[in-house]
């Protein structure tokens, strides 16, 4: 169905708006695959105009990027997925942000010999020799240097007229809500709003809510007796009651040290993923080899135990993001694990989540 869609698109090869995601959508809709929503509707209308530019073959001499924001479980990312794979140009990637954050990052430690301007030009031509579509699901830049980095490297993306699209769970100006150089982060999001439309989807429904009506329980608290006979039976039946073998992985040169593995199941804990200075890449690395995550023991988190939540927030982004299984103990229940600390407005979204993570829907749906 998508299919046909898509090559009549191509084939078309026309300026003018057509109405490919709205037809999609409402085939979703006929499927009740989804609910309607009208919300959502608005959203693909501009959605469609950028799309219609990428996938016309004569060249626009400004691309217009997109950037969506709103709150979080209101179907953002599926929208802009839907846009992502209805673009007909091989020269497309799609990354979550805490992914594209690391491997600039890492680019640039490689490339220590040159200076900043030299690094930054040299990545964008890189992007630009394999992309025309860059897509960065869930951007919530937080740090004044990240800003920084960004406002230089997006300067010469917009400049090579690459198209960018964002979801975001806030409006640019209300990214950071750190105090100090204020002025060098406007400087990021003036040139985020100079070259992005700006679109919010205030859809007064989340989705992932709905998704509640779980069969069987994958999280347990509090941290009783009872969570740690949850924790082994959950591992002993998933894997034909296989030893409990340290097991270890390995990423970036670093042994990440596992509590058990059978195939791709692991066994785990919150000391041993989130205490140490692990980050995105080791964490994507894990979902590369695992299909379940059973995790023990994890705290309620507070101020002192930012980095932690932090971490934990990256850890369940990619497991999510790769639809793995997670089986987890906590000593509260997912609304209550963080309240009170920095980066507690976005672990809103690690919240949703963790709920829909233990929905049917997504208990069913396949690894990716
Ligand atoms: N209209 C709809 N009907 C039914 N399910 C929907 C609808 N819109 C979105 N969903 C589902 O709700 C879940 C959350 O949607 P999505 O991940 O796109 O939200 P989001 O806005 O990106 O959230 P976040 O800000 O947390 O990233 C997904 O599983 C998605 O498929
Ligand atoms: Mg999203």
């Amino acid at each position: 169905m998508l299919k046909r869609y898509f090559r009549k698109v191509s084939q078309a090869n026309k300026p003018q708006q057509t109405h490919l995601l709205k037809d999609i959508y409402h085939q979703w809709v006929a499927e009740q695959r989804i609910q309607f929503d009208t919300t959502q509707l608005e959203i693909l209308e501009h959605l469609q105009i950028t799309l219609d530019q990428l996938n016309t073959k004569k060249p626009v001499p400004k691309q217009q990027s997109l950037y969506l924001y709103g709150d979080v479980g209101r179907g953002k990312s599926m929208l802009m997925q839907l846009f992502y794979e209805a673009c007909s140009s091989p020269q497309k990637k799609r990354f979550h942000y805490s992914q594209f954050m690391s491997e600039l990052h890492a680019y640039a430690h490689a490339s220590a010999q040159l200076n900043k301007t030299e690094i930054i030009t040299a990545y964008a031509n890189q992007l630009n020799s394999e992309l025309q579509l860059l897509f960065i699901d869930e951007f919530y830049v937080t740090d004044i240097a990240d800003a920084m980095l960004l406002e230089r490297l997006f300067t010469r993306l917009f400049e090579l007229n690459i198209t960018i699209v964002m979801t975001s769970n806030r409006h640019p100006n209300d990214l950071y809500q750190g105090g100090i150089q204020k002025a060098q982060f406007a400087k990021f999001t003036d040139l985020l709003q100079h070259n992005a439309k700006i679109l919010t989807l205030n859809s007064d429904k989340d989705y992932r809510l709905s998704y509640l009506k779980s069969a069987q329980q994958v999280f347990y608290s509090p941290l009783d007796a009872g969570a740690d006979e949850f924790i082994r039976h959950s591992y002993h039946q998933l894997t034909d009651d296989a030893p409990l073998k340290p097991h270890s992985i390995k990423s970036l040169g670093r042994t990440i040290a596992l509590t058990a593995a059978y195939q791709d199941i692991v066994l785990t804990d919150f000391n041993e993923l989130c205490e140490q200075p692990l980050g995105s890449y080791d964490y994507i690395e894990m979902t590369k080899q695992f299909k379940v995550v059973i995790m023990a023991n994890i705290p309620k988190l507070s101020y002192e135990k930012r980095n932690q939540a932090k971490r934990f927030m990256t850890l369940i982004d990619a497991l999510y993001e790769h639809n793995v299984k997670l089986i987890c103990s906590a000593e509260t229940p997912v609304e209550d694990l963080y309240v009170d600390g920095d980066g507690v407005f976005e672990f809103k979204r690690t919240v949703s989540r963790l709920i829909e993570m233990q929905a049917q829907n997504y208990l069913d749906s396949g690894h990716n």
